[in-house]
């Protein structure tokens, strides 16, 4: 059984589909991880994120890796561990830009699936329901208030210790929203058979065991 959540940026997807993947015995992956670690090689090399041909060919000589951990999940770019570092503001401001190219899309899709195809998953991301896995027995389109998502990126920001205005992260959070949705290939959607999952003023606990009842819901019938 395959489980796809989909949202926009801050709505709690990473968070519960880990918990939810953990609670399951499932796998948790999270995708935009993998654009995040994409985007970071580029800018580490100098190829133009506006370079749908040179992204695409980075992405074939790159390994990216996800690991679960008990401190959560690590992410590796040939083999060195960047889960820090593709959170970065660099990184977060301009990803949009480089999983808007279809190239990119096309062959993150084919690792995507491929991961998936080896266990049962919790997959998050933008397209997961709509395009990697449009078969995945549960199907959440979890979102949130843009005031709630851009307060819960700033508290995170300063648990984290780092520097964060409120009002500088909810426009890049709704910027990145309508990169992602005007794009023309898998743009954020929600698919027609998921369940919309609106978590303003939900505790993750609450969307977590929303997610876990869904699933009960579906192997029942
Ligand atoms: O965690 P946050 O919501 O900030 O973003 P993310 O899930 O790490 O995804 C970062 C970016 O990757 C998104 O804004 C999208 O541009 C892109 N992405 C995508 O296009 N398709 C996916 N399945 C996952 C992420
Ligand atoms: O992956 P996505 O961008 O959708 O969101 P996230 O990174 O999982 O969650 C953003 C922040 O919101 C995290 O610090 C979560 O702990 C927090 N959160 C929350 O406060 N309440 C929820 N119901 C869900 C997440």
């Amino acid at each position: 059984m395959n489980i796809a959540i989909d949202g926009p940026a801050g709505a709690g997807k990473s968070t519960v589909a880990q918990l939810t993947a953990k609670h399951l015995g499932y796998t948790y992956i999270d995708t935009g991880a993998m654009y995040r670690a994409l985007t970071l090689a580029a800018l580490h090399e100098g190829v133009s994120l506006s370079d749908e041909e040179e992204l695409a060919s980075l992405l074939d000589r790159i390994s990216i890796g996800l690991q679960q951990q008990a401190s959560g999940q690590r992410v590796f770019l040939n083999n060195r561990d960047v889960t820090e570092e593709i959170r970065h503001p660099d990184v977060s401001r301009q990803v949009s830009l480089v999983a808007k190219h279809p190239k990119v899309r096309e062959k993150m899709m084919v690792l995507q699936r491929k991961l998936a195809g080896q266990e049962s998953v919790v997959m998050d991301g933008r397209d997961i329901g709509t395009f990697v896995l449009p078969d995945a027995e549960v199907k959440v389109f979890l979102t949130a208030s843009i005031e709630e998502r851009a307060m819960r990126r700033y508290k995170e920001m300063l648990e984290k210790g780092h520097d964060a205005n409120l009002a500088d992260l909810q426009l890049e959070i709704q910027l990145r929203d309508k990169t992602d949705s005007d794009r023309e290939v898998a743009p954020l959607r929600c698919a027609e058979d998921a369940t919309i999952l609106d978590s303003t003023g939900m505790t993750i606990e609450q969307v977590v065991s929303r997610i876990i009842e869904l699933c009960k819901n579906k192997t029942q019938n």
